[in-house]
């Protein structure tokens, strides 16, 4: 701690002592969060914060997939509204033969995790046992599991620990965290998009592009290529946000037919993922190859695969009024006429949980039909009259979510269109 504090660099062994001492119990807290706050005053060099991912990868159980061929490239996202690329980039790389074996958690948000979204497919599920879990992804590619295991308890001690000492924001105590989680799930490569904007984690892009330089830096020192796309997250992505919603969203997309956004971030992500699985040379030509499994329905049928491999009733890709369906539709009118000018990412996603799309703790219940369509993004002219949103719900009286609504889209008399793709880092 003294040593963090005056500005020096931590040995390995160090670094090791400390978590495995913490992970332990045998290091108490305050000591702990001494050596949180000296980080986030001093930071960490390199070889430090290689370091830390590590021994944080190494404090528990870590996911075995050798026996799965090919290179198994996983992407994580820093967390927005409505961001359905999980969704999508599975089954697309798969139709490339990359290899995708996901382990997914719930957890809270505006809307359900990956697994809570692929449950509004019926018969769908993730109890599979680890072997058929493996024989799926060697066959075809591409399944998702529900979590098990002890991954990374000092990361959940520390992330824990640093939410009630203000230690949260240090890039890179965020960046070992993010990447010691992927490692310890048995990623070989790492593709990230780091939001920012409202609606992100990080709110301005000078942080976003600092952690996605971190995080890949981190990768790279360890052995795991990684490559960081940063995305705008200052309106949500897409159009859905909803579990059904957008598992019919997904589907569009996968027909080619999907929201310009989201079609362009998963081309994006995509392309990275085909370059570290080194099914490509270029991005361009991963970009190419992706495109053309779209136009010819290999990902679309990838995507029934991949259902039907789980439990999925796979007749909802062609068949959608058999997704959960809302028994209210309601249209949210503009009240003026003139351009959206701005639309709060994040208060448009608590509107979406005000329905029941997402889970604010984890004793609630999701609802996978309801949620929001998006009809007008940021950049598009409206009437007066027009409808800017329409709610899917279950309840009848949606006046707190409507007031939400309006609260947070602004028409003015111009607005352009926001930048999606900010930077790559490659
Ligand atoms: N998300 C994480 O997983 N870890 C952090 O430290 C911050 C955000
Ligand atoms: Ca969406």
């Amino acid at each position: 701690m003294q040593k963090k504090r005056d500005g020096k660099e931590l040995t390995t062994a160090e670094i090791n002592f400390f978590i495995d001492g913490y992970t332990a119990g045998d290091i108490p807290d305050y000591q702990a969060s001494a050596l949180a706050m000296a980080i986030f005053f001093q930071d960490m060099t390199d070889s430090e914060r290689a370091d830390l991912t590590m021994a944080m990868v190494n404090s528990g159980d870590t996911i075995d997939l050798s026996g799965i061929e090919g290179i198994k490239v996983d992407k994580h996202s820093t967390g927005g509204v409505g961001d359905t690329t999980t969704l999508v980039l599975a089954p697309l790389v798969g139709a490339l033969d990359i290899p995708t074996a996901k382990m997914s958690g719930r957890g809270l948000g505006h809307t359900g995790g990956t697994i809570d979204k692929l449950e509004a497919v019926k018969g769908f599920h993730v109890e599979i046992s680890n072997e058929k879990f493996m024989e799926i992804v060697n066959r075809d590619k591409v399944a998702v599991i529900g979590q098990s295991g002890n991954l990374t308890p000092a990361d959940k001690k520390m992330y824990a620990l640093r939410d009630v000492t203000g230690t949260v924001n240090s890039i890179p105590l965020i960046a070992s965290s993010i990447m010691s989680k992927k490692i310890a799930s048995g990623a070989d490569a790492i593709v990230l998009d780091v939001k920012t904007g409202a609606g992100a984690f990080m709110k301005t892009e000078e942080d976003a592009q600092n952690l996605a330089h971190a995080m890949v830096r981190i990768g790279n020192n360890v052995g795991r290529q990684t490559m960081a796309v940063i995305s705008d997250m200052s309106q949500p992505l897409g159009y859905a946000i909803g579990n059904a919603l957008e598992v019919q969203e997904a589907i569009d997309t996968l027909k080619g037919e999907g929201p310009a956004d989201l079609t362009e971030l998963v081309l994006t992500l995509g392309s990275q993922m085909v370059v570290l699985a080194k099914k490509a040379d270029t991005l361009a030509e991963a970009r190419v190859m992706l495109e053309e499994v779209m136009a010819n329905g290999k990902a679309l049928a990838k995507f029934k695969t991949f259902l039907r491999n789980q439990g999925g009733d796979d007749s909802v890709v062609d068949h959608p009024e058999r997704l959960p369906q809302a028994q209210f539709k309601i249209e949210v009118p503009a009240k003026t006429t003139g351009v959206v000018a701005n639309m709060v990412a994040d208060e448009i996603g608590i509107a979406a949980m005000l329905l029941g799309a997402g889970r604010a703790t984890k004793e609630d219940e999701i609802d996978l039909a309801v949620g929001l369509m998006l009809r007008k993004k940021v950049g598009e002219a409206v009437e007066a009259g027009e409808s800017l949103v329409t709610i899917y719900a279950n309840r009848e009286n949606v006046a707190d979510v409507i007031a939400k609504i309006y609260d947070n889209i602004t028409i003015a008399d111009s607005g352009v269109e926001p930048t999606l793709i900010h930077s790559v880092v490659t």
